[in-house]
Parts: C-alpha cells; sequence; structure tokens
C-alpha cells in the first residue's frame, strides 16, 4: 500500500540536501549537508567549489535520507530545477533523473521558491487559502498570492539586492563574515536601533521592495564612524540593529499591506531570511490574520519543502520528463503559467 511518500533533492546553491516527506506534510527524513564551512572563507558562495561539493555529497545524502526505505515504496522523486547556479541544480537534477529513470519512478520539477512555500505545509495547521506568502531569501524577495495549490500571482519583487543578500552584503561591511543573517540578528541584539535612522525605500503604490540604497547608506555610514571615531558615536552593533529595522519594517508594512488588499486567509512566511526574529514578530505585530512560520531549518534551504512541493504536483499529474534541463533563472509565476509543471 502507497503511504505517499515523495524523496525531494536540493541543490541549487550550497545546501546538498534529500528528504523523504509523506503525503506533502509529514517529515519522514530530512538530511543537509552544509558547505557553509567551505565558502566562509571566500565570503561568498563559489560556483564551481559548490558543484563540486554537491557532487561528493548528493549519493550519501541521498542514501542517509532514504534509510530503510524501498525505492518502490515510493510515489515519486520531486527535484528542484531552478532558479540558482547552473553547476550546482544540475548535480541534483541529475541524480534525481537517474533515479527516476532506474526505478521507474515519477519526477516533479519544482521551483526552489514554491518550494520555500511549500515548507509551510509541513507544519501542524494547514495554511488556508487564498493566502499570502513572503520568500525572504539569499537571490529573492518575493510577495506572492496563491488562490489554490501551485498557483502563484507575483504581487511584488526586489527591483535590485534581496533581502538575504542586503543582510549578507552588509555583514561583509561591518566584518562580521558570511552568512550575514544570523551574525546580523545577533549583533543587533546588542545594539541600540533608535542611535540612528538609515533609509526606507517604500516605493510608494508599488508592492515592490529596494534594499541596494540602505546598503549604501551603511557603507557611507561606517566610512563615516571610522573617520570620526568618538566616545558617543553609534556602535557597528547599534548599525547593525537600525539595518535590520529598516529592513524588517519594509518588508512587515508591505506583507501587512498586501493581505489587508487581497483579503487573505492566511500569511506564510518563507525564505532564509524568515528565520529572522525581528521579522517574525513584527509581520505578527502587524497582521491580523493567522501568520504561519515554519522553523528556521525549514526556512532555510531543505529537501523537506521539495518532496512536500513535489507531492502536490505529482497529484496535479504535472509530471516532467526525462528531459528537463535546469532553469537558473526560473521566475516563481511560470510554475503555474507552464501547463506540465
Ligand atoms: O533560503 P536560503 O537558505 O537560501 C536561498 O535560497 O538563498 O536563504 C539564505 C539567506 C542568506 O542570505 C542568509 O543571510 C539569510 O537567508 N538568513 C537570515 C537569517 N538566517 C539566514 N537573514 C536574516 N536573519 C536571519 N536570522
Ligand atoms: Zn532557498
Amino acid at each position: 500500500m502507497s503511504r505517499g511518500l515523495v524523496l525531494g533533492i536540493e541543490s541549487s546553491c550550497d545546501e546538498t540536501a534529500a528528504a523523504v516527506v509523506a503525503e506533502g506534510r509529514r517529515i519522514v527524513s530530512n538530511v543537509v549537508a552544509s558547505q557553509v564551512q567551505v565558502h566562509a572563507r571566500f565570503g561568498g558562495v563559489v560556483p564551481e567549489v559548490a558543484s563540486r561539493q554537491h557532487l561528493t555529497a548528493v549519493v550519501p545524502v541521498i542514501r542517509e535520507a532514504m534509510g530503510s526505505i524501498a525505492w518502490d515504496e515510493l510515489a515519486g522523486v520531486a527535484v528542484t530545477y531552478g532558479p540558482g547556479l547552473a553547476g550546482s541544480l544540475l548535480v541534483g537534477l541529475s541524480a534525481a533523473k537517474a533515479l527516476a529513470w532506474a526505478q521507474g519512478l515519477a519526477l516533479a520539477g519544482v521551483n526552489h521558491l514554491e518550494a520555500h512555500l511549500y515548507a509551510n505545509w509541513l507544519l501542524e495547521e494547514e495554511p488556508r487559502f487564498p493566502l499570502l506568502g513572503l520568500v525572504v531569501s539569499g537571490g529573492h524577495s518575493d510577495l506572492v498570492l496563491m488562490r489554490q495549490h501551485l498557483d502563484y500571482r507575483l504581487l511584488g519583487q526586489t527591483r535590485d539586492d534581496a533581502a538575504g543578500e542586503a543582510f549578507d552584503k552588509v555583514a561583509r561591511i561591518l566584518g562580521l563574515g558570511y552568512p550575514g543573517g544570523p551574525a546580523i540578528q545577533q549583533a543587533a541584539q546588542r545594539g541600540d536601533p533608535a542611535r540612528l535612522t538609515l533609509p526606507r525605500a517604500w516605493l510608494e503604490g508599488s508592492l515592490d521592495f529596494s534594499f541596494s540604497g540602505l546598503k549604501t547608506a551603511v557603507l557611507r555610514l561606517v566610512e563615516r564612524l571610522e573617520r570620526e571615531p568618538g566616545p558617543g558615536a553609534p556602535t557597528l552593533n547599534d548599525v547593525a540593529a537600525a539595518f535590520q529595522e529598516s529592513v524588517v519594517d519594509v518588508l512587515a508594512e508591505k506583507t501587512a499591506r498586501a493581505a489587508r488588499e487581497y483579503g487573505v486567509r492566511t500569511v506564510i512566511l518563507s525564505g532564509g531570511v524568515a528565520s529572522n526574529t525581528r521579522l517574525r514578530e513584527e509581520v505578527r505585530r502587524r497582521v491580523t490574520l493567522p501568520v504561519m512560520c515554519p522553523p528556521p531549518s525549514l526556512c532555510t534551504d531543505n529537501a523537506a519543502m521539495v518532496a512536500a512541493c513535489g507531492w502536490y504536483k505529482l497529484q496535479a499529474g504535472r509530471l516532467a520528463g526525462l528531459d528537463l534541463d535546469v532553469v537558473p533563472s526560473l521566475r516563481l509565476d511560470a510554475a503555474s503559467k507552464r501547463g506540465m509543471m
């Protein structure tokens, strides 16, 4: 008897991950091999290094996720085919295709951003449609309307840097290392955001975001503080706190505005930046609806979210062929526009 098990595989950036999820909702296994230590000394992800790390990790990670589960117990294999680094995506996709072919399994191609949204289906409560999703990761800051499963309307996106990218770049300016998000959050806890005011790009009348002006403002401010140090001057912790407040203010305000405008029933947060505790607090304070947010381990890259999304694709009969290619700049709304996937 089928238990509705889906094997998910994720390799879009610097995490090699595999997971088995039952009926899109219950995690059976969830294995993540992070390359963060390898890339930290370069201050960011080096694409070729990432691809090679995936090559060595992908088989052991899949083996560990499968544990004692037999191949014929699976309803299918789901894999991220974009967006992300081409060389990295190719490793996970090739592994998934080889398994699907050798074991005669159904294959589902998953967009990494829709996978982030589906991390919320791994929580106890089931998100209710229509819903508003905020996906904030290292490469994207998207506000998305979902009226039903696998249906995405992009309401707003970043015009320049993504929220996570801004955290990473500002952390580098402040000498806090990589990845920047958790480091800034920690520094911010020791700082006072009220000692500085940093700009917010409201882009009035639009649900788009822009964070590159803020990053430049932090750079100029830090240069000035280095030139004119003084006993009363703001500390780097104060700068980290003021930066975090500026990003959180815009993200939370636009999420609350979009939730009101589109009359949704639930707001779901996802992506690495959704592990930020101030962001979670502020969205919950400003949105009067149920706000769902996965635990940090399911906000950052993992394959359980890919398997969850894959289950709904398999249910909808949206199968991929063995000629599926990677799409490094895949858009979220391409997933609903394209009939097959
Ligand atoms: O979703 P994710 O793991 O990978 C991508 O799809 O990009 O997101 C990674 C991003 C990084 O930019 C990282 O700095 C950020 O999420 N991040 C955070 C926090 N934890 C991770 N940003 C702010 N606060 C955090 N606590
Ligand atoms: Zn991600």
